[in-house]
């Protein structure tokens, strides 16, 4: 076992120096290609002469480690030295995808890099798709938390990302027969060269036992935690740097190692077997990412996971800042912020009173002052039903000593709840941190809004209906402490590294300031207008669909016409993002082709990939239904060159990045009120897609930059949705009885006509589509789709307007950057000045 961590003294002696030690100044393409020959051989065992792409890839990524390692030292001895306040961001997710072409990029290397590599006879873009994906998160939330590492790194924040390195991430998706098949994420088989493994960061993390009470030599009541059982957590880095400011920091991932006393108790009985098999459990916290989104799913082994990262994460910070500090608490809350990335890691709360309390010594008044101060809590969701709960049983059973702090932070806060409101017991049972159902449930997001000093939402109209719905009576104690930070993209991985095309023409147009301060696209709207300028704009786009129409011909085994409408769909499989308008739109669509009408419109492909999470049944017959629909319209001739359906499978981060710079069309159509912001939709709009959208999340933020006229803007908004569920007059059902096209279109279901005439498969879609109580009001908003997407077809066939709304779309898009993001988080929430 790996002795702890010691604090060493800093020790000043120079650097070696020699071909593969420092890459501190400018750098040779003979360095280069030394030190990649160097990693062949040395490190890999292979013959430099005879390496194939997966070689040359791991030899360039050591490369490249060498250069990101040194300035991760560098960076980190400045914030030591400048005794820069601290941002640790808390997340059970970081959807960082691959790294190497990111880093080379952020390095400045990319060239230099594809040059030398050229020389050697390598392909860097063939090299680069030798990297696994780090699939660490489900869908926007993990993404978000990764593009905030990059804008932190490039904003030279003190930030570190804190969370788990899951030996498994989410599941690979194949399709057999139109069904998705789950297969696992092994994506640390060969390794990864990005990580750094810290065998002496290592820290125990206690579960379970039980609380004991005592009276201290002052005769004040303490607590400790006793019995319990320990699992160990080792730190892995992987490091993000910076857009070439030469700022390197680091996401700090914590797998599970058996602690040391758990395998010797069973060993000392004798019983070998029993001890291999407890160090199997207890490193298997961090085996594997739960694949879902949105839907709640109560396992025991995700609370462990929860507290896992927290636990050891806490004692990181504390470490650090005993550092400097020692005991004295006094400097904690100028020195640290800590952003809990939804209530995933809100046990941070009781976790950090616990050490205040217990381990500190610390009053509760003082402490809790301190826990309030520090942390930050983003909330992700306006579904109630995907707000977080954890049964109080399990809670007592894993968490003893937290779960009595829950309730005593619980009885503090409901007297002042009781003291504003007196005689309003609905009100106390309404905010109570408890659930007093049948089954007794802590309420997560009631915990991490009372114990943090912000709450903030992720795009206006989250923030506004938090304030007026999900959380209005908590805002009505604490309106100071709710704000809004809509999300952002990076522009440097979702432009300049996805659409080099693109990120090419605009910066030989405007200047390359762009990449760090994305508001300078507005200079792109002077060029709007410009026919040559359009021009070059469609190239790029259409190479873009080229690209992608050989990865569907090579994936799905259909040939697309690169010509036609790409109207893409990419992002979790939910019944509220709604594939299935789309799916109906499709189906009448081809009903009208095939009944000789609509012949004016443009040719369509429409593109879909999504995971569905494996125990969402009504997601995964989406899936099927899309594949079906797919098949039946993809091999009927009569519209062969008219329509294509494709579902491209295994969508994660680096399909991302190649379908959408292709997209002329970003399909963003969830029931208004239901998508918190969306960061999809920016993505698509930032390569030049044309959004057709509901006022829903941040699609009303991007049209009010964009203009309404440059986006396809349909269905009710999120006070009509509220008001239509509650008007008997307006239901599905009537739709389907008046309107004959929709009736053909679920009708065809119904028969089976995309299911070789099984009638029972679809079942369950067609009730909920024809439902009274359908949530998602699919009809509702369908006859008002389909008039926006003739509205689409209209515009598609004028090449200049349509260049031109581009044009505007992207020009348009600088507030949704995470650099923008960021600098509010840090200024309005964390105290910091960027
Ligand atoms: P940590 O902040 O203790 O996790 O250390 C991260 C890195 O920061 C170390 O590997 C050192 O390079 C640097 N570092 C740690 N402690 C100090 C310090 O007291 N002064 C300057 N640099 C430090």
């Amino acid at each position: 076992m790996p002795s702890k961590e010691r604090d060493i003294p800093l020790r000043d002696h120079p650097a070696p120096t020699g071909p593969y030690c420092s890459f501190g100044g400018s750098l040779g393409d003979d360095d280069l290609l030394k030190t990649i020959h160097h990693h062949l051989l040395s490190f890999l065992g292979r013959d430099p002469m005879r390496a194939g792409n997966r070689e040359i890839y791991k030899a360039l990524a050591y490369t490249v480690r060498d250069f990101l390692i040194e300035r991760w030292v560098k960076t980190q001895k400045d914030f030591y030295a400048h005794n820069r306040k601290r941002v640790y961001y808390l997340s059970l997710e970081f959807l960082i995808g691959r790294s190497l072409g990111n880093s080379l990029i952020n390095l400045g290397l990319y060239d230099k890099v594809a040059g030398v590599l050229e020389q050697m006879g390598y392909d860097l873009d063939e090299v680069r798709e030798e990297e696994e994906d780090a699939a660490l998160g489900n869908g926007g939330l993990g993404r978000l938390a990764a593009c905030f590492m990059d804008s932190m790194a490039t904003l030279g924040i003190p930030a570190y990302g804190y969370g788990i390195r899951y030996e498994y991430g989410l599941f690979y998706q194949r399709l057999l027969d139109g069904f998705q098949v789950e297969h696992p994420d092994n994506w640390l088989r060969y390794g990864t060269p990005w990580e750094y493994d810290r065998p002496w960061n290592l820290y125990p993390v206690k579960f379970h036992g039980r609380v004991h009470r005592y009276h201290d030599a002052e005769g004040k009541l303490r607590h400790e935690w006793v019995d319990t059982s320990e699992v160990m957590a080792m730190a892995n880095d992987i490091l993000v740097p910076g857009f070439r400011n030469d700022s390197v920091i680091n996401m700090r991932l914590w797998s599970a190692k058996a602690s040391r006393e758990l395998d010797l108790i069973s060993f000392n009985r004798g019983d070998y077997v029993a001890a291999v098999q407890s160090v199997v459990e207890s490193e298997t916290i961090s085996k594997v990412l739960y694949p879902s989104d949105d839907i709640r799913e109560g396992q025991e082994l995700r609370f462990k996971q929860q507290y896992f990262f927290v636990a050891a994460t806490f004692q990181d910070i504390l470490r650090r800042y005993k550092k400097q500090h020692g005991t004295d608490f006094g400097r904690f809350t100028a020195e640290i912020a800590v952003q809990l990335n939804d209530t995933h890691p809100a046990i941070a709360i009781p976790e950090l009173m616990r050490l205040l309390l217990d381990e500190e010594g610390m009053t509760w008044e003082d402490a809790w002052g301190i826990c309030v101060q520090t942390f930050g809590y983003t909330n992700h969701t306006l579904m109630p039903e995907a707000l977080e709960t954890w049964a109080v049983d399990l809670f007592h059973r894993v968490l003893p000593r937290h779960l009595e702090i829950v309730y005593e932070i619980n009885r503090r806060f409901l007297e002042e709840v009781a003291a504003l409101y007196p005689g309003d017991e609905e009100r106390l049972r309404r905010m109570s941190m408890i659930d007093e159902g049948p089954v007794k449930k802590v309420r997560m997001a009631h915990l991490a809004i009372v114990g943090s000093h912000s709450t903030n939402g992720v795009a206006k109209l989250h923030t506004h209906l938090q304030k007026t719905r999900i959380f209005n009576e908590f805002y009505e104690i604490y309106p100071q402490r709710f704000n809004n930070k809509t999300n952002g993209v990076t522009q440097r991985r979702w432009l300049l590294k996805s659409n080099p095309g693109l990120a090419a023409l605009i910066t030989e147009s405007i200047g390359g300031d762009w990449v760090t301060k994305l508001e300078f696209l507005r200079n792109l709207e002077s060029l709007a207008g410009n026919r040559s300028f359009q021009r070059r704009w469609l190239a790029v786009k259409r190479q873009n669909k080229q690209r992608l129409a050989a990865l569907i011909k090579s994936d799905c085994g259909v040939a697309v016409d690169p010509d036609s409408l790409f109207d893409v769909q990419v992002k979790r499989m939910h019944e509220y993002k709604r594939q299935l308008l789309n799916i109906l739109h499709i189906i009448i669509h081809y009903q009208r082709l095939v009944r000789g009408e609509r012949q004016e419109a443009p040719a369509r492909t429409v593109v879909f990939a999504g995971k569905a999470a494996p125990s969402y049944a009504q997601a995964k017959l989406i899936i099927k239904l899309i594949n079906s629909v797919g098949e039946t319209i993809n091999r009927d001739p009569r519209v062969a060159d008219r329509l294509k359906v494709i579902f491209i499978p295994n969508y994660g981060v680096s399909l991302a990045e190649k379908i959408i710079p292709a997209a002329d069309l970003s399909e963003q159509i969830s029931t208004a009120g239901t998508e918190a912001s969306g960061t999809g939709n920016m993505k698509f709009a930032l390569n030049g897609a044309l959004t057709i959208g509901t006022m829903d999340g941040a699609n009303v933020e991007m049209c009010d930059e964009i203009g309404r006229e440059n986006m396809f803007i349909f269905g009710m908004d999120a006070d009509q949705v509220e008001a239509v569920r509650r008007d008997p007059l307006r239901t599905p059902e009537t739709v389907y009885q008046n309107n004959q096209e929709v009736r053909a279109a679920v009708d065809a279901i119904t028969a089976g006509e995309f299911s070789r005439g099984d009638t029972a498969l679809f079942t369950p879609i067609v009730r909920a589509l024809l439902s009274p109580d359908d949530p998602y009001l699919f009809l509702l908003d369908l006859e008002d789709y389909l008039r926006c997407q003739e509205e689409v077809d209209r515009e598609f066939l004028n090449r200049t307007g349509w260049a031109r709304k581009s044009i505007l779309n992207v020009a348009r898009m600088g507030k949704f950057s995470t650099d923008r993001t960021i600098r509010e988080y840090a200024e309005e929430i964390w105290g910091i000045k960027v």
